[in-house]
């Protein structure tokens, strides 16, 4: 049997989605630690996500289990409407920093460096823009920066503030993507470097078997950006009556020939396209069931690959 992929790209990973969680984010956070998961996923935009929550549950896990935060990786992301200048972005993520993994440095202060806080993994603008109907916040946002100018505060971020290692974007269309990058270029050719001109990181972005992103994660490869797959597991086909990647057959069967689960089948159909993966769940035993891919990312063969590649060409659509 031959495997047609290896984990080549060191950057390429398993964490854990945290946003529809409500009033079980704490609970919910505690058990994604306890089955293994040290990669987090949430958001500033209350609603969708409970930034506090997460934090509270990190906070008190690595605490009272008095474990070093070292391989802890938290991504936040600042929504469109608090876009509204420099100084705001770099506030924004700072406080997230502290909400988040602010608790690492009481942890172990002596490990520390002096001024420099232990950081998030990857600070996101969570969309360019807001667009009627998308948050409730959208429906009458203030005025905020272009994305252009957004992005120099970001590279502010990582590169005078320390507060996260990474930077990327969101729910952002190819072309955006591609002007942030000509943006930068033309700051390194030009010399700038208050702040270091910066490409993004990475992107997140709605993939999963169906509706593939081709176009943004062929972009992503090409400049070596971190492709972060969300609602991996079907969720965004909301006008049909039941989900159709959890249940399609062509998985099942995919499934059903590895001892998997159709879960692990779809993540691992994205691991091994070059996607990072970032599934949420409320239930334990799905929790420990996704936690096998920390251990165990890659089963499918190039068969497989071939029969998922079917599920985007072959679908009718939605109703
Ligand atoms: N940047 C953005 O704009 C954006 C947008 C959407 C999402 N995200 C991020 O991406 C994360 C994941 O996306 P998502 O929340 O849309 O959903 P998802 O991870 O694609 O799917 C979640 C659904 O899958 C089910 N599920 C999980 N594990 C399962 C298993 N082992 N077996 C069967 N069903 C399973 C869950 O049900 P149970 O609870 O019953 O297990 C839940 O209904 C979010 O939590 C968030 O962090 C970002």
């Amino acid at each position: 049997m031959s495997y047609a992929w290896q984990l080549s790209n060191s950057s390429i990973g398993v964490g854990f989605g945290t946003a529809a969680l409500g009033g079980n984010t704490y609970d919910v956070v505690t058990m994604a630690l306890e089955s293994g998961f040290r990669k987090f996923d949430t958001a500033e935009a209350e609603w969708w996500y409970d930034q506090g929550e997460v934090g509270r549950s990190l906070t008190d896990f690595f605490t009272k289990k008095d474990l070093n935060c070292d391989n802890l990786e938290i991504s936040t992301k600042i929504p469109p409407w608090s876009l509204t200048s420099f100084s705001d972005i770099r506030l924004h993520a700072s406080n997230s920093r502290q909400e988040l993994v602010g608790s690492c440095e009481d942890i172990y202060p002596e490990e520390s460096q002096e001024g420099v806080p232990f950081p998030l993994d990857v600070y996101y603008i969570h969309a360019p823009q807001c667009w009627k109907g998308w948050h409730p916040r959208c429906d009458n946002p203030p005025s905020t920066l272009d994305l252009r100018d957004a992005w120099k505060a970001m590279e502010a971020v990582v590169g005078l503030d320390y507060t996260s290692k990474r930077i990327g974007l969101s729910n952002i269309h190819p072309n955006e993507l591609l002007d942030i990058i000509q943006f930068v270029n033309e700051r390194i050719e030009g010399g700038e470097n208050n702040p270091t001109p910066r490409l993004p990181d990475a992107v997140q972005a709605h993939s999963d078997p169906i509706d593939t992103s081709r176009e943004l994660r062929e972009l992503c490869l090409e400049y070596n950006i971190e492709f972060v797959s969300y609602s991996t597991l079907g969720t965004q086909h909301r006008n049909v009556p039941e989900n159709p990647v959890l249940t399609s057959t062509v998985v099942a069967h995919i499934a059903e020939k590895h001892s998997r689960s159709v879960a692990e089948v779809v993540l691992s159909w994205a691991l091994q396209n070059d996607m990072s993966v970032i599934p949420r769940s409320s239930k334990k035993g799905h929790i420990e069931e996704l936690s096998r891919l920390l251990t165990s990312p890659v089963f499918l063969d190039s068969t497989d690959l071939e029969a998922m590649e079917t599920l985007s060409s072959d679908y009718i659509g939605e109703l």
